[in-house]
């Protein structure tokens, strides 16, 4: 493997005002979404969009990397240059989901283990050929009666480890993304010492699969309230407590932190970022965004699968991006926002 490819991903990644822009909904998850607009998801309805998502006028300002499905990378724009090209014209990286999605955990009910290890060092030299420079496994914890258990947060993050040491092997840069769900009505110091948790266990497996944590973006959930919960953390709690939990499992050779926005709303998730960046510092990493509902969600609304509100579309998604770009550096206006 080249380091000096690996650093140079992994900085760009994470360059100041700077973050993701995650479109990597497999199949299902992006019939859901098309569904709300009441599109059918057909091949042509998914590129349709990817291609507004893909081709925004003026994004590169703020977005450093794309993450992308098996099926988009595999895709092209309307002229007919495939996605990874589009990317690389307008400077932005092209990332790719690697794995196979969250399966039941046997012998845990309600838990899950994300899949897709076996053949994952050939598909990532295809993935490397086709223009990946980065690439994502989720795994997902869910906090429940009696869960999670030791036995899921160790199945996750051995497979995480596992996938990560491949991508470096391939020249890849691996987003590890251990994400704590928000669903349910536990507290928010539930949330905390369950992803304090389970970061010291990916850190811990890290170490013992040799991956270089020099080369290595952590992707995670912030410390928020149960979507359920009565009692609701503001953003000062959210920011002060993430930083708190990041602090205290997170090795200071990361070249970055992202978060996914995991069901928190577009201006919710960029006032939090925003909080820890503004109040917080200086941190040991850049702490950045790889959102996709809260990138996403207003643009699809406008969109409604129709050609002539791409540009309305594209409008919409640039001013999220804007606003994101500008909390990674703790300078964005909440009030201006909602103006
Ligand atoms: P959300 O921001 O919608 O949670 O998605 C980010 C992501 O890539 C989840 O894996």
């Amino acid at each position: 493997m080249s380091i000096k490819e690996l650093d140079q991903t992994a900085e760009a990644m994470v360059a100041a005002g700077k973050g993701i822009l995650a479109i990597d909904e497999s199949a299902p998850t992006i019939k859901n979404r098309l569904d709300s607009i009441n599109t059918e998801s057909t091949e042509t309805s998914r590129r349709a969009y990817r291609d507004l998502l893909i081709t925004n006028p003026g994004g590169n300002e703020y977005i450093s990397g794309m993450i992308l499905f098996d099926e988009t990378i595999r895709q092209s724009t309307a002229d007919g240059t495939p996605f990874a090209e589009a990317l690389e014209k307008q400077g932005i990286m092209t990332g790719i989901k690697v794995d196979t999605g969250a399966k039941e955990l046997a012998g845990h009910p309600g838990e899950k283990v994300t899949e897709g290890l076996d053949g994952l060092r050939d598909r990532l030299a295809e993935y490397k050929k086709l223009g990946a420079k980065f690439a994502k496994w989720r795994a997902v914890i869910t906090i429940g009666e009696g869960i999670p258990s030791l036995g899921c947060i160790e199945a996750n993050v051995h497979a995480l480890a596992r996938y990560a040491s491949l991508c470096q092997e391939a020249g890849i840069v691996p987003m590890v993304e251990p994400e704590v769900l928000m669903d349910g009505d536990h507290s928010v110091e539930l949330c905390y010492e369950v992803t304090e948790a389970t970061l010291k266990a990916l850190f811990n497996e890290l170490y013992k699969q040799s991956v270089s944590l020099e080369h290595t973006i952590l992707k995670v959930n912030m410390i928020v309230s149960g979507k359920d919960c009565s009692e609701q953390a503001d953003v000062d709690d959210v920011a002060g407590l993430t930083i708190n939990c990041l602090l205290n499992t997170v090795p200071a050779s990361l070249p970055g932190i992202v978060f996914l926005s995991g069901g928190q709303s577009a201006e919710k998730a960029t006032e939090h970022l925003n909080a820890m960046n503004a109040t917080y510092g200086p941190l040991p990493w850049p702490l950045s965004f790889s959102y996709g509902r809260a990138l996403q969600a207003p643009c699809l609304a406008a969109w409604q699968g129709k050609e002539e509100n791409v540009e309305k579309a594209q409008a919409v998604l640039l001013h999220r991006e804007k606003c994101n770009g500008e909390a990674s550096l703790g300078k964005y206006d909440a009030a201006s926002d909602a103006a």
